[in-house]
């Protein structure tokens, strides 16, 4: 294998990986975000087979916004994947329902696959037992290729990198798993992360995704506003400009891209909410799927 570039220690690129990047970036391929006025703003949608990070505190949209990526490749006859780590799967599917979008048709079509990781990470097991990533990948890979999944959402990604020790150990896991998501789904990945919207340093920084996507509550002269920011898109001018934007019933995430917001002040521009994930029964495996049809036998055993 020919190395030409040494970008780190620990990050090598190889020519065909460098030729690959090339090659889909010249072919343009973009994969739609399935909000349209965003799709505009990063020159079509997302360069794909990529991880990208969704950022921001709890409630700004992060869960809505990846479900809109979702259901966008359902709709477009795509097979997709959503790793549920501290919501409930039946959770999203009702906030989904909530906005007119019908994810139990998808799921009973064995077009949507939701992995329930929650069990496992509320486990004794999952608090203590250190991840070993690219099995955790490999394990997720499985259900992936069996489907057919190109689209692949983890919410949040968190838990999938310890961050117990020091910040370079952070750093080496968030590059391991997004390497090894490349390397081993070769999907288009959404990376939710909560809560790092705040300072100038945020664990975003310790992602090497191909964007960041911030979703925030920002504090302008109208009052309290939703505002999305497209921090870093790889191959794309972006403006480093924050857009208002609301959920509406049907549409999920509606961008008003004429309007750009001015944040009233740097101080009091973010709100920080407290983050309550429910955390459900013990399990053992980190990922099981969900069965819309047998949950209900499970709640009420005899
Ligand atoms: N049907 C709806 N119509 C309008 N707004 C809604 C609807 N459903 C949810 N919302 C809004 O979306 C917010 C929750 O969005 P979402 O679940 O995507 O947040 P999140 O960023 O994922 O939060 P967390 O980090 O806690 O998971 C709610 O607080 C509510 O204001
Ligand atoms: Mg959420």
């Amino acid at each position: 294998m020919h190395v030409v570039e040494k970008v780190s220690d620990s990050q090598v690129l190889p020519v065909e990986e460098l030729a690959a990047d090339s090659k889909d970036l010249t072919e343009k391929k973009r994969v739609s975000t399935g909000i349209p006025q965003l799709d505009l703003l990063i020159g079509g949608g997302l360069p794909k087979g990529k991880s990208y990070l969704i950022a921001g505190d709890s409630g700004t949209g992060k869960t809505i916004f990846a479900t809109a990526f979702i259901l966008k490749g359902l709709m477009e006859g795509e097979k997709a994947v959503y790793v549920s780590v501290d919501d409930k799967p039946s959770d999203i599917v009702e906030q989904a329902a909530s906005l007119g979008w019908d994810l139990m048709k998808y799921l009973s079509e064995k077009q949507l696959l939701m992995l329930d990781a929650a069990p496992f990470f509320s486990s004794p097991n999952g608090l203590t037992k250190e991840l070993d990533i690219p099995k955790t990948v490999a394990d997720l890979a499985s259900y992936v290729s069996r489907l057919g999944a190109s689209r692949v959402v983890i919410d949040p990604v968190g838990p999938l990198v310890p961050s117990r020790e020091s910040g370079k150990r952070v750093r080496d896991n968030a590059r391991s798993l997004i390497r090894s998501l490349r390397e081993l789904l070769g999907t288009t990945n959404l990376l939710v992360l909560p809560s790092a919207t705040t300072g100038e340093i945020g664990e975003w920084e310790e992602y090497p995704a191909a964007g960041v996507i911030m979703l925030k509550l920002t504090q302008t002269q109208r009052g309290l506003t939703r505002t999305i920011l497209v921090r870093k898109m790889r191959a794309t001018a972006v403006e480093l400009t924050e857009y208002p934007f609301k959920i509406v019933n049907g549409k999920g995430i509606v961008i008003d891209p004429t309007i750009p917001v001015a944040p009233v002040t740097s101080e009091n521009s973010e709100i920080h909410l407290e983050v309550s994930p429910d955390l459900p029964e013990d399990g053992d495996n980190i990922f099981e799927a969900w069965n819309p049809i047998e949950e209900p036998k499970k709640k009420s055993p005899k």
